[in-house]
């Protein structure tokens, strides 16, 4: 494509005897006579280069430059002067002038300098685009990472899911209990101010929390009857099952305090470590409300369904005790239990 070479100079001589020498060279050439011209023939087409003479009446080529390379940091400015200064050339070239040319002008000089300019722009034009290019590519690849980073996270929850499933169907009267632990956990942290990541912890964490039960025979588990004490002490091992399950895998790291702590009590009575208030990890405190919760209004053989009122009063009876106060005020105020 043709260069268009707009041609700034007051002397009309001057001007036409530069056009015609860059029409030969093969640029198609615009003149005009003073800065503010120039601006008007600037905002109407498009040019490669602009050649601009510096005292100019109404508008000098520095104000010029300075218009010009507001609109359009990249074009390319030659400015030619009668009256060399070694000041204005240092301005010129710092207002991002290409090049600095004295007159009388050396015509030769000023088509090198084009030639120069032009060349120049090419090559930055052809990086811009790949730059571009570039961009778009990561832009590209970054969206399809995102995508199968989301897949395999989906697909991990999944998996997770799947398990808590099983491990809930070991006991026929807890079908559902991971989930729904999950889902109250989940509301109560987030009345508590929980972060996205901190959520997304707890949320495997509370669907792992009985994973030791996997560990623990099923005719204790399925058992019609109340527990007696042997019993009772053997279905406490589940927490330290629980972590001994998934301490050797990396992700599940974080998880462990959650699993281990679980059926801590708020007064220090709970198990296995007998830890008390705020020395159980917060998440562990959340679970075990909901935990509680759903075991009482679930249907077991030995023991009448509660009602949900009988159920309530009875958390309250425990405030304290068993559970953490703030913890039971959220889930009480917010009524998680309706989830
Ligand atoms: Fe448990």
């Amino acid at each position: 494509m043709q260069d268009r070479i707009l041609v700034v100079d007051d002397e009309e001589g001057i001007c036409d005897i530069l056009a015609r020498r860059l029409t030969a060279e093969g640029y198609s050439c615009t003149t005009a006579h003073n800065g503010k011209e120039a601006l008007h023939y600037f905002y109407k087409d498009t040019y490669s280069l602009i050649i601009s003479d510096i005292k100019m009446p109404e508008m000098t080529g520095i104000e010029l430059l300075q218009k010009v390379r507001a609109i359009a940091p990249k074009m390319k400015m030659i400015m030619v002067t009668a009256y060399p200064d070694i000041d204005l050339a240092v301005n010129a070239m710092r207002l991002g002038a290409y090049d600095f040319i004295i007159k009388p002008a050396n015509f030769d000089l000023i088509v090198m300098s084009v030639k120069k300019a032009l060349e120049n722009k090419r090559l930055e034009d052809e990086i811009d685009a790949y730059h571009n290019r570039m961009e778009e590519l990561v832009e590209e690849r970054t969206a399809k990472l995102q995508q199968a980073y989301r897949t395999l996270k989906k697909a991990h929850l999944d998996s997770v899911k799947v398990l808590a499933e099983a491990i809930d169907a070991k006991d026929p009267y807890t079908r559902g209990h991971s989930d729904r632990v999950k889902r109250m956990s989940l509301a109560i942290a987030k009345q508590m101010g929980y972060s996205e990541e901190r959520l997304e912890n707890l949320e495997y964490g509370a669907l792992l929390h009985d994973i030791g039960k996997i560990g623990i025979k099923d005719e204790v588990l399925q058992k019609q009857g109340p527990l007696n004490n042997e019993e009772y002490q053997y279905i406490q091992e589940h927490p330290l099952i629980g972590v001994k399950i998934i301490e050797g895998v990396e992700f599940f790291k974080d998880k462990i305090p959650m699993i281990r702590h679980h059926h801590e009590h708020y007064d220090g009575n709970g198990y296995p470590d007998g830890l008390e208030g705020e020395a159980i990890p917060l998440e562990a405190r959340i679970i075990s409300l909901p935990d509680a919760f759903d075991a009482m209004t679930s249907a077991r053989p030995h023991r009448n369904i509660m009602s949900l009122q009988d159920v309530l009063a009875e958390l309250e009876r425990f405030k304290g005790k068993q559970f953490d106060p703030k913890v039971l005020e959220v889930f009480l105020r917010e009524e998680i239990y309706k989830l």
